[in-house]
């Protein structure tokens, strides 16, 4: 393991890595950023050597990853394609738009990333409750891996949790509780988790930094596939799907990572996407505020539900990540995302939830705006599949209904 140190992002308290540390003992809502001793990641974390290797999803990249491989599971997720958009891009005007169709992965999102990371640790440091809070996406994921590994896994959901996203975690055999929502600005599923963790020692493994760091370098690879799949360049534009900035934490690493490895020579754009409904980071990006300045969203709304968290956890590194490679942010509109997954699934054959849609509607803003134009490189996350709440923007009721006759077709076809 190259794990040199952990360092409490708000306070700056350093921790020894061998003590498996999870929370700042400050209670201060920091993350425990993982720092890698890079000179001996170098030794092996070379172009050539990561191009011989077989794709292993996350472990892939073991050297930058904070768990041994031996307690992976193999479910396999990461080594998704980078696809040219090529007819997307000619619609929207940009002609070098790439997708990375993170739908593809073991239970349909990004967050297997995440989960894989996350829950492999809490197998080596022997824990066997596991306890998340999330809109959906990261516990279905949680609950399939805690399966593949043997793990009791407890999900704290919100009540009007998608079905799509309710079987998988019921079948994947979780303890499923929905959380009504009392307090404006907070989220109970959060606060529910903590005292679980507190109370009754369970392993926290929610997709936030500040309560598991090490679920956060699982997202990382998708920069270094990302890299690797155009050649070791970057692009211009990524556009990031963003509820509490998780993702957004891990790409900035990542790229970080990757610079100072000699392995990419500069920076693309960070572009955080967030619904109108629930953008509390966007706003203080867009308002040039500080993290501490963030003011959390008092009731989130938008058909991206996977994107609600009221409170950005993570935005610290996300804003940092923003300012540092000239990116900025973009809210859309609930019309604009519907548009966007239709688009993308018309046009591309991709099939996204609305949340992981978001990419498409910002990349058309922002060429309305001219902040990106026809001949920038853009790579936009696609994080879930349209198949976990399909109901959002489709029904059978809109299905014509016909007699089996060909002359009932024709008259349709007419
Ligand atoms: C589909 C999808 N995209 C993006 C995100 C945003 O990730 P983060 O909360 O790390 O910003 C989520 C989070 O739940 C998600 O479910
Ligand atoms: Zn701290």
């Amino acid at each position: 393991m190259f794990v040199e140190k952990m360092v409490c992002s708000r306070c700056r308290t350093e921790y020894n890595p061998l003590s498996n540390p999870i929370l700042c003992r400050n209670n201060d809502n920091g993350r425990l950023d993982i720092v890698y001793d890079y000179d001996r990641v170098a030794e092996s974390f070379s172009k050539s050597s990561i191009e011989k290797r077989v794709p292993r999803g996350v472990w892939r990249y073991w050297e930058l990853i904070p768990v041994d491989q031996r307690y992976a599971s193999p479910l396999g997720e990461g080594n998704t394609p980078l696809l040219h958009a090529q007819r997307l891009g000619g619609e929207l005007g940009v002609r070098r738009l790439f997708l990375k169709d993170e739908t593809r992965n073991p239970t349909a999102s990004f967050k297997d990333r995440a989960m894989a990371v996350g829950a492999a640790k809490a197998v080596e440091m022997g824990r066997k409750d596991v306890v998340i809070a999330s809109s959906g996406n990261a516990a279905s994921s949680l609950a399939a891996y805690s399966a593949s590994l043997g793990l009791r896994c407890t999900a704290f959901v919100p009540e009007d949790v998608a079905i799509g996203k309710a079987s998988q975690l019921l079948l994947y055999g979780a303890r499923v509780l929905r959380v009504k929502q009392v307090e404006e600005g907070r989220d109970p599923t959060v606060d529910l988790m903590m005292q679980t963790v507190k109370e009754l020692g369970w392993y926290p493994c929610p997709s936030f930094g500040p309560f598991n760091p090490y679920q956060v370098e699982g997202p990382k690879t998708i920069i270094y596939e990302m890299v690797e799949q155009m050649g070791w360049s970057v692009p211009d534009f990524v556009f990031i799907p963003t509820g509490s900035g998780c993702l957004a934490t891990g790409i900035w690493k990542a790229l970080k990572e990757l610079r100072l490895l000699g392995l990419i020579e500069n920076y693309p754009k960070m572009v955080p996407v967030q619904p109108s409904g629930n953008m509390p980071l966007v706003r203080a990006i867009l308002q040039g505020k500080s993290f501490e300045e963030v003011e959390p969203e008092k009731w989130p709304k938008s058909i991206a539900s996977g994107l609600l968290d009221p409170y950005p956890w993570d935005g610290d590194a996300a804003i940092e990540g923003v300012r540092t490679t000239g990116g900025t942010a973009v809210a859309v509109e609930e019309e604009e995302i519907r548009d966007a997954v239709k688009k993308l699934a018309r046009l591309e054959g991709v099939f996204a939830e609305p949340s992981g849609a978001v990419g498409v509607a910002a990349v058309q803003k922002l060429l309305e705006q001219g902040v990106l134009d026809a001949s920038d490189t853009v790579v936009v996350l696609v994080t879930a599949s349209g198949l976990k709440e399909p109901e959002k923007i489709a029904s059978t009721a809109e299905l014509p209904l016909i007699q089996p006759a060909l002359s009932e077709l024709m008259r349709y076809l007419s």
